[in-house]
């Protein structure tokens, strides 16, 4: 599918006075194979592969005034129950840089509310699962407004992740239950314009659990958007895109044999490789912290003491993801709980594996 694809073909100066409200919950993703190096309007230079989560999402409701005698975008901004002026900002500009796709929004007044259920600054990163609830409402006042335009679901949730990248690149795998990737992958049927779920994998991923600790809930010293820049002159670029490339499909057979050694071996060294990319960069950026470190080494040691597949990951921050299994819960609670002391007020919040976006009252 190309970009032409997603144009919005309706004329949205018909509409007379229509109004609604809709509401879509999305969650968080973490990626196992990282995206890191972009181009053009949000395109990655590399293909990833994500694990969309459950605990950790945004439900965010839209309700829209829509009025053909409007001529400009009107919005409302709530987070968390209270206005906020910054949000709005990034907002208005996403939402008047997608009108091409949307053509009802210059005649709307749209009144946003978003909330979290993970504490905001609790150093995890929310514009994964904003964007694409945003996304998602989005696509739904299309189709209220175009007698369901958007109707097939397949279509409905390709265009919601279209959407969703251009607010934020990761956050277009978050519309989809399980894993999800986004990217060109060789031959097969992928896009570097939207996700599309992993369609085949193990049952034993169905279990996944993620533990993220907290180790630090400050603001990142570097934005994504300036990391993803510094890999264009990164010396090692070019090695990474290949890498990530064969990696994505390495991966999928992991994922359909369900080997849980190759899986954690993988997770581990791609979130490593993503800090080594940004210590490696010009300016260098060292995001981890002896904590971080700490950590991971607790987690190995265990996994090699115990023989249980337990392993970390983490994203562009010193947080660290515990992955397990259900099956081992009983058997790893004690090392969850002997890391608490390296979490931040003990913080540790527990997330799984999750069935992706939903749509709510
Ligand atoms: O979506 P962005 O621009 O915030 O980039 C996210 C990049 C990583 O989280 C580090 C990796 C990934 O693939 O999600």
């Amino acid at each position: 599918m190309k970009d032409s694809e997603f144009i919005s073909t309706f004329n949205a100066s018909n509409i007379q006075n229509s109004s609604g409200r809709v509401a879509w919950q999305s969650p968080s993703n973490l990626a196992i194979v990282k995206y890191w190096g972009k181009y053009g309007q949000q395109l990655p230079r590399n293909p990833s592969i994500s694990i969309t989560l459950s605990e950790a999402f945004t439900q965010t409701s839209v309700e829209f005034f829509v009025d053909k005698y409007r001529s400009k975008l009107e919005l409302e901004f709530y987070f968390e129950g209270k206005e906020n002026e910054s949000f709005k900002g990034r907002i208005t500009k996403y939402l008047e840089g997608i009108e091409s796709y949307f053509s009802f929004i210059p005649y709307s007044k749209l009144i946003i509310n978003s909330d979290n259920s993970f504490p905001h600054s609790s150093g995890i990163a929310s514009s994964a699962s904003s964007m694409s609830a945003l996304a998602l409402c989005l696509c739904e006042i299309e189709n209220n407004l175009e007698n369901d335009k958007n109707g097939n679901e397949e279509f409905f949730l390709r265009k919601a992740s279209y959407i969703s990248r251009l607010g934020s690149g990761s956050a277009c795998r978050s519309v989809y239950p399980y894993f999800a990737s986004w990217g060109k992958i060789g031959n097969e049927d992928s896009s570097n314009l939207y996700a599309s779920p992993v369609a085949e994998f193990h049952d034993v991923f169905k279990t996944l659990r993620n533990d993220i600790l907290i180790v630090s809930a400050e603001e990142k010293s570097v934005s994504s958007t300036k990391g993803h820049q510094l890999m264009e002159e990164n010396p090692y670029a070019k090695t990474r895109f290949e890498q990530a490339n064969n990696r994505v499909f390495e991966l999928k057979s992991i994922l359909k044999e369900g080997n849980l050694s190759a899986f954690g071996e993988m997770l581990e060294s791609e979130a490593l490789t993503l800090h080594a990319l940004m210590m490696a960069s010009d300016p260098s950026y060292l995001l981890i912290e002896p904590k971080t470190i700490k950590v991971i080494n607790e987690i190995r040691s265990f996994r090699k003491n115990e023989n249980i597949p337990v392993f970390f990951s983490l994203d562009a921050g010193p947080n660290v993801h515990i992955i397990s299994f259900e099956k081992d819960r009983a058997a790893i609670e004690g090392l969850i709980e002997n890391l608490r002391e390296f979490a931040i007020g003990g913080k540790i919040l527990n997330d799984s594996i999750g069935f992706g976006a939903k749509k709510i009252e």
